[in-house]
């Protein structure tokens, strides 16, 4: 600390800085900047592809960005899992400006987070999206270790509410066959987070003034790239309860036997 501070002394002074000090002049950088140097190195090729992406995204469409730097007005909101094998535009091959993203472990709504409340709220009240989406994902890490009790660490908090999920189906996920029984969770999850997503006063607030949302439950199969909708459809306060049984029913449809 003493060399880097006495070094950045002498360079505004140059040849005038006390020759006491001179021989810090071409220090050798520390082992952790080195490190640093090289891990930033690894990072250039991402850069040099965007580069690469926005060059081609604007040659083939003329304008796209500045279009883009007035507004947005995306019709969807995705919450979905943080997973990087479920990259929430990819998977439904929009641009840039057509989907909100929300993402977190386990795809997970809770009450009291203000992170995904904030996003909940902004996407429908701003940018009065048309349709919210639950999106759950086949062998998803998160689920599975709330179905096994597995300790992961602190993120065991957050996945304590995808167990609360487990706690409650549990007579029924007991009948569901060993190795099915993750992706059973993982669509009850994306049925109660929908739930959930209808229980905001975000959402309860648009339904009573009439404004057009729908929310949805979707899975997406990690194996075959395909999405799939969980039928918790709901676009009003009436639906809510016959959706989520409709739902749960199909749930326990595909999985029986
Ligand atoms: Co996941």
């Amino acid at each position: 600390m003493a060399e880097q501070s006495a070094r950045l002394r002498i360079a505004p002074g140059g040849a005038s800085a006390p020759v006491s000090l001179l021989h810090f002049a071409a220090p050798q950088p520390p082992a952790a900047l080195k490190t640093v140097t090289a891990m930033t190195k690894q990072l250039e090729e991402l850069l040099e592809s965007n580069r690469l992406w926005a060059r081609k995204t604007e040659a083939n469409r003329p304008g796209f960005f500045t279009n883009l730097l007035r507004q947005q007005a995306p019709q969807y909101l995705w919450i979905g899992c943080a997973d990087s094998r479920v990259p929430a535009n990819e998977l439904v091959d929009l641009l840039p400006g057509e989907l909100f993203v929300h993402r977190n472990v386990a795809n997970v709504v809770v009450h009291s987070d203000l992170n995904c409340l904030s996003v909940i709220q902004f996407a429908t009240d701003v940018l009065k999206v048309k349709h919210i989406i639950v999106v759950g994902h086949s062998n998803c890490g998160g689920v599975s270790a709330a179905l096994e009790d597995r300790r992961v660490g602190l993120a065991d908090n957050w996945i304590r509410h995808v167990q609360d999920v487990r706690n409650r189906h549990q007579d029924w996920l007991d009948t569901v066959p060993a190795q099915r029984r993750v992706d059973a969770l993982v669509e009850l999850n994306v049925v109660e987070q929908a739930l959930n997503v209808c229980g905001t006063t975000v959402v309860q607030d648009a339904w009573a003034r009439g404004q057009e949302v729908v929310v949805h439950g979707w899975v997406y199969g990690l194996h075959n790239g395909l999405l799939e909708d969980l039928a918790m459809t709901v676009g009003g306060a009436a639906d809510v309860r016959p959706a989520y049984e409709r739902a749960l029913a199909a749930v326990r449809e595909r999985f029986s036997g």
